[in-house]
């Protein structure tokens, strides 16, 4: 559906996440007719560049980002006429005066602000919006992660930006809530009635979530080097998700219900301490190894800078979500870089059945288990039990009724970032994380990043395409449970 024309504008305009993410993003929503005109995308930087400099690289980054047979002439045309570019000092006043004047005629139209920079910016950023009077109604600012480094931070640039705008006006973004399988995951819970009932801890033995990818740090070792995989994944994108399996169902689909029921769940995460940290937690950092037989440098070889960087490039953890539903119930959550696999999925281990009826000779009756694959052959698979076929007595085999996206829709999956900034341009927040949510998680992570650096709990090392350090394995082997692997 198209939407009203709008301005957009984009500070970190030159930036890595503007290049790879959003105007590959952008381009397919105008190539799909989306887009109107004379909707208008304004990239912004310090850097110096005309508009026609700026077309030529955003033109070189869908090049690079998009499939061939994607661009086509007439819309990457039309596209890049939609494209200016302002210079302007996020934390100074030089070019805000500029960038008012480009975007004045488009008062009746939806103002948004991507502010794809540092947090550090967003503070200056916002102010300056005020300042130079270029706030309308119809304003929406795009807040893109990370949220701060911890707790006192992210409240520092939440009370910063909300000295300026509405919590109404402000989106921060999570990409992993516009994955479409992401969303999948409320279609799977709330439009099926065959799971509910079974979704609490008479039935669920444990819950695992994995984010492996197959990247190292590459060129983003500078910001990476300060976060770690703990703020740079868990606290975000896998707690978003352990919230869509964990929450109970909301009222409604608005944003707030939505949003209030997956702070219960943060809010009931059991809280990790000193004391416990080292047997809840694993961190990891990878060395020389390979990856699809190709060696492929360690971390600190990859940063460079002749650095012991402690920083964790993997995380394994277990934790619990203490409310009546999932009592008992350990959430085993795991991501790294350089694992042997991109693979991002979420598993529901069932409990056994209470009691085989088929006696020794029936063999092992190996428990249901759902898992929602997150990326890449995105789909859900439900293993089952299932009798081997023949005349040869009851035997059982466990068999997977095997749901594929692309087998079943033959369409392409849309990136989130297209979800996502279109949910921005309708006003739509349900998809993006409230002040509270953030604040929330971070009140979790901080004390596992507290604990980790009193105690010098230093990661461990493993080898760059395997699983992770050997703890990692232990860490849910010692309660009898494996992670999963599609066999
Ligand atoms: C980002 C992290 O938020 O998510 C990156 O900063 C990570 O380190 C990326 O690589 C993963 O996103 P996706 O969509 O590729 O799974």
């Amino acid at each position: 559906v198209a939407v009203d024309p709008f301005d957009l504008v984009v500070f970190g305009g030159t930036g890595d996440l503007a290049h790879r993410k959003l105007f590959p993003a952008l381009f397919r929503r105008d190539h799909d007719g989306q887009l109107t005109d004379p909707t208008r995308i304004v990239g912004v930087s310090r850097k110096e560049h005309t508009d026609e400099s700026f077309r030529a690289e955003v033109k070189e980054a869908l090049q690079t980002f998009v499939p061939a047979d994607e661009l086509d002439k007439p819309t990457v045309k039309r596209f890049l006429a939609r494209i200016r570019y302002v210079t302007v000092e996020a934390a100074g006043d030089a070019g805000w005066a500029d960038l008012k004047t480009l975007i004045a005629d488009g008062l009746d139209r939806v103002r948004a602000f991507y502010l794809a920079t540092s947090p550090d910016l967003f503070d200056a950023i916002t102010h300056n919006l005020k300042t130079h009077d270029l706030i309308t109604q119809k304003t929406r600012v795009v807040l893109e992660k990370p949220l701060g480094k911890d707790l006192a931070s992210a409240q520092e640039i939440n009370s910063a930006v909300g000295e300026v705008l509405d919590e109404s006006q402000i989106y921060r973004i999570d990409h992993y809530l516009g994955k479409e399988t992401v969303q999948n995951l409320l279609a799977l819970r709330f439009a099926n009635v065959l799971f509910e009932p079974v979704w609490d801890s008479a039935h669920v033995d444990h819950v695992q979530i994995t984010v492996a990818e197959k990247i190292g740090v590459g060129s983003r070792g500078g910001y990476y080097d300060t976060s770690g995989a703990l703020r740079d994944m868990v606290q975000n994108h896998i707690l978003q998700l352990l919230c869509l399996v964990a929450m109970e169902p909301p009222g409604e689909l608005d944003a707030d219900s939505l949003r209030d029921e997956k702070l219960k769940v943060l809010r009931a995460l059991k809280p990790i301490d000193d004391a416990s940290v080292r047997s809840l937690t694993v961190r990891g950092q990878y060395r020389t190894g390979a990856i699809d037989g190709k060696s492929v440098p360690g971390y600190v070889e990859e940063l460079g800078d002749g650095s012991q960087s402690q920083t964790e490039t993997f995380v394994a953890l277990k934790t619990e979500v203490q409310t009546w539903r999932w009592a008992g119930v350990p959430f085993y959550l795991r991501t790294g870089k350089r694992l042997p696999q991109q693979v991002s999925e979420i598993v529901i281990q069932f409990r056994e059945v209470p009691r085989s009826i088929f006696g020794p000779a029936g063999g092992f009756l190996a428990p249901n288990r759902l898992v929602i694959r997150l990326q890449p052959d995105e789909g859900v698979k439900l293993y089952l039990m299932i009798k081997d076929p023949g005349p040869g007595g009851l035997r059982f085999r466990e068999v997977p009724l095997n749901l594929s996206f692309a087998d079943t829709f033959k369409v392409r999956n849309p990136d989130a970032y297209e979800r996502l900034l279109m949910d921005v341009i309708r006003g739509s927040q349900a998809l993006f994380m409230r002040r509270d949510e953030v604040e929330a998680a971070w009140k979790w992570a901080d004390p596992i990043l507290e604990a980790w650096s009193r105690l010098g709990h230093a990661p461990s090392t493993y080898t760059a395409g395997t699983w992770g350090p050997s703890s990692a394995v232990a860490l849910i082997e010692r309660d009898g449970r494996t992670w999963h692997e599609d066999p």
